[in-house]
């Protein structure tokens, strides 16, 4: 840039005032938007609903409990994200075609649609794109996109469906995964106690508020924030004391094999905490105690007293959600 257009474009020149009003009008306009008790609260409620599309939920649906979709016949997406564990998988590692295990954990899909990214390392940009993941990796589902096509044009079910969902339209590949994200958009688990709390419906119990005091002022909020209390941004496993859990090709380090992001994940979400066991990308820990002292230690750099631990399990118990309706369907 030269001279001349610096210049002609005012950067020169500070104009306090006019920053110092616009810093207002931002902050007022702000704080106009959000309800005065959750204001400057650092995690925010789920909404009731995400509008959907609801022929292409019920294909989604039919399409999620699919095992057709995978090589040997057996494997369905709900067989790693069960509606019974919270939708995530109670073995350490998952386990797919012909008895493959894989090497990571599968988190839950309850309220992944509000991660800004999908899978551990956010290799996948939205719930369309994640779907196609394990429909083709070797070790889940194993199919080719032609071979998913055919097994589903077998099947005179679904023609009604596809029908429905993409009236007029010839379906392929892309149609069987935008059904199923569309379908992810109603596994959401609004009304948990916090989220009632931050809506100014419920008052918490002593211990429930003393555990979410403690969980921000200790610091987990830093990375477990937002909408789902995680899923938005990029951290390390270990960001103070580094850690022996391997990353097992899970962190950020195996997509873009930079030094830089060696264990560096998406940071989990927190809602349901308390159904979707076992924990950390490579599934070695059940007890949520213990997972509570090894944050404390290796992402916040202290132990922490075993009061805080279990007042911070107290809080977890306000983060459970109702369950979507299509789990009481099933
Ligand atoms: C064999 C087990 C298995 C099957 C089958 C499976 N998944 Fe997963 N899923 C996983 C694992 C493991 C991960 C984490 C992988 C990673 O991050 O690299 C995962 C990640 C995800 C995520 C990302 C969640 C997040 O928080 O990042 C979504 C969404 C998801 N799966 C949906 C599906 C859908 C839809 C299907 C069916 C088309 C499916 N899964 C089939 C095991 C499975
Ligand atoms: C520096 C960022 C950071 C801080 C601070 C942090 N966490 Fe985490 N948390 C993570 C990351 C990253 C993971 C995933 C680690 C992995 O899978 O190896 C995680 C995982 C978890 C899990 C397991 C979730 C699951 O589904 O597997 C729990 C529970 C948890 N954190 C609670 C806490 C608590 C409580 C605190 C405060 C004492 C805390 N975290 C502080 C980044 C952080």
């Amino acid at each position: 840039m030269t001279e001349a257009n610096y210049k002609h474009r005012g950067l020169r020149k500070a104009r306090p005032l006019a920053a110092l009003r616009y810093a207002i009008a931002c902050l007022a306009m702000a704080t106009s938007l959000v309800h005065p008790v959750t204001a400057f609260e650092p995690i925010r409620p789920l909404p009731q609903s995400i509008d959907h599309l609801p022929a292409l939920v019920a294909l989604g649906k039919k399409l999620f409990f699919e095992p057709a979709l995978s090589a040997d016949g057996t494997v369905s997406c709900a067989s790693c994200h069960a509606p019974e564990f919270g939708w995530a998988d109670p073995r350490p590692v998952s386990i797919g075609v012909h008895g493959r295990t894989g090497s990571l954990n599968a988190p839950t899909v309850l309220n992944a649609y509000f991660n800004f990214r999908q899978f551990w390392n956010g290799r996948a940009g939205d719930l369309q794109e994640q779907a196609a993941g394990p429909i083709h990796n070797p070790v889940e589902m194993d199919m080719s996109p032609e071979a998913a096509l055919r097994r589903l044009r077998q099947d005179p079910s679904y023609d009604a469906a596809f029908a429905a969902a993409f009236p007029g339209v010839e379906w392929d590949f892309s149609h069987v995964t935008r059904a199923i994200a569309e379908f992810e958009k109603t596994l959401i688990t609004p009304n948990s106690r916090l989220d009632r709390y931050l809506r100014g419906e419920i008052q918490l119990t002593a211990s429930e508020s003393e555990g979410y005091r403690l969980f921000k002022q200790l610091g987990c909020v830093t990375c477990h924030n937002g909408i789902n209390i995680g899923g938005n941004s990029y951290q390390y496993m270990g960001a103070l004391i580094p850690t022996e859990i391997d990353a097992a090709g899970a962190d950020r380090y195996a997509l873009t094999g930079n030094e830089f992001d060696r264990n560096r994940f998406k940071v989990p979400t927190l809602r349901n905490i308390l159904q979707t066991a076992p924990y950390l990308h490579d599934g070695s820990q059940s007890d949520l105690k213990k997972i509570v002292e090894l944050m404390g230690y290796h992402n916040l750099g202290f132990r922490l007293k075993d009061e805080e631990a279990d007042l911070i399990l107290v809080f977890f118990q306000t983060l459970t959600g109702e369950t979507p309706e299509i789990a009481h369907r099933q």
